[in-house]
């Protein structure tokens, strides 16, 4: 089972790593077949799963419900679960959820947001809980975006994500996952981060991972498509295609050619 430790050795190594979201225990074990290194059970079922507009409709209860049939299903991945909207507003709510996700198969939760997570990271850390933030478009806060919009367009804005990423590593963040930035920013940050790795969605070609949302990969989602994705469904064939989506999107990954310049947000900082 793929760890912390070999997420980091990668980085050092500059191999890329892959991840996708997954939320089903089949799907797990077609990208196990397909040696995806990391899965992210997101809140984003409460989108592509549940059929809500947003992520903020998700439990604790589903995260769990989710992270245990995912984890029954790939035993190779290391695996991510996200703390769902206000499930980690105060420590001891924080505790008891990451807690219960781990419990059911995690190897680190995901927390959406910046400088003011600090005590959270630094309590789950002490106790045995490894934490990766997610920083940039944090879904869960859509309705302070005024929705879904690129983030750190501007020198101040980058700077004020910097800031957040420092503050958030020196309380003990194992992983940034950066969502929706310019693709400077998205390598800026890589490289200031030498044993941090991160991960992006819709954050250039130069971060230490990719992650996609798994239905959005392999063409599923039949509303607006954001820039960053790329269907890797859509260039197999036969019966073992959503196999090889999976192990077409692992290798682009490893070798740089995803994301390519169309999937990026090019910005002058
Ligand atoms: O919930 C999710 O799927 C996510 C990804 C978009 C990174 O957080």
């Amino acid at each position: 089972m793929i760890s912390l430790s070999d997420l980091r050795q990668f980085k050092q190594q500059g191999r890329k790593f892959s991840c996708l979201t997954c939320y089903d225990a089949s799907m797990a074990q077609v990208m196990e077949r397909a040696e995806i290194d990391s899965i992210l059970v997101g809140d984003s079922l409460g989108m592509v799963i549940q059929g809500h507009d947003s992520t903020l409709p998700v439990t604790v209860a589903d995260m769990v419900y989710h992270t245990a049939a995912v984890r029954r299903g790939n035993r190779h991945a290391f695996l991510m679960t996200d703390l769902p909207f206000l499930s980690y507003a105060n420590v001891n709510d924080t505790v008891a959820n990451a807690r219960a996700v781990m419990q059911a198969g995690a190897q680190m939760v995901k927390i959406e947001g910046g400088a003011w997570l600090a005590e959270s990271i630094e309590v789950l850390t002490r106790n045995g809980v490894p934490v990766c933030v997610h920083l940039g478009l944090t879904p869960q806060s859509v309705h302070v975006f005024g929705g879904y919009k690129v983030q750190g367009k501007t020198r101040a804005a980058a700077d004020q994500l910097i800031a957040d990423c420092q503050a958030v590593v020196a309380a003990g963040a194992a992983i940034l996952l950066l969502e929706c930035v310019p693709a400077k920013l998205g390598k800026e940050i890589a490289e200031m981060f030498s044993d941090i790795p991160v991960i992006g969605i819709g954050a250039g070609a130069d971060t230490d991972g990719q992650v996609l949302v798994v239905q959005d990969m392999l063409g599923l989602n039949l509303g607006h498509v954001a820039r960053f994705v790329r269907n890797f469904m859509q260039e197999q064939s036969g019966a073992n295609a959503i196999h090889d989506a999976f192990k077409a999107y692992h290798q682009a990954v490893q070798t740089a050619e995803f994301p390519a310049i169309e999937h990026t947000f090019q910005v002058e900082l």
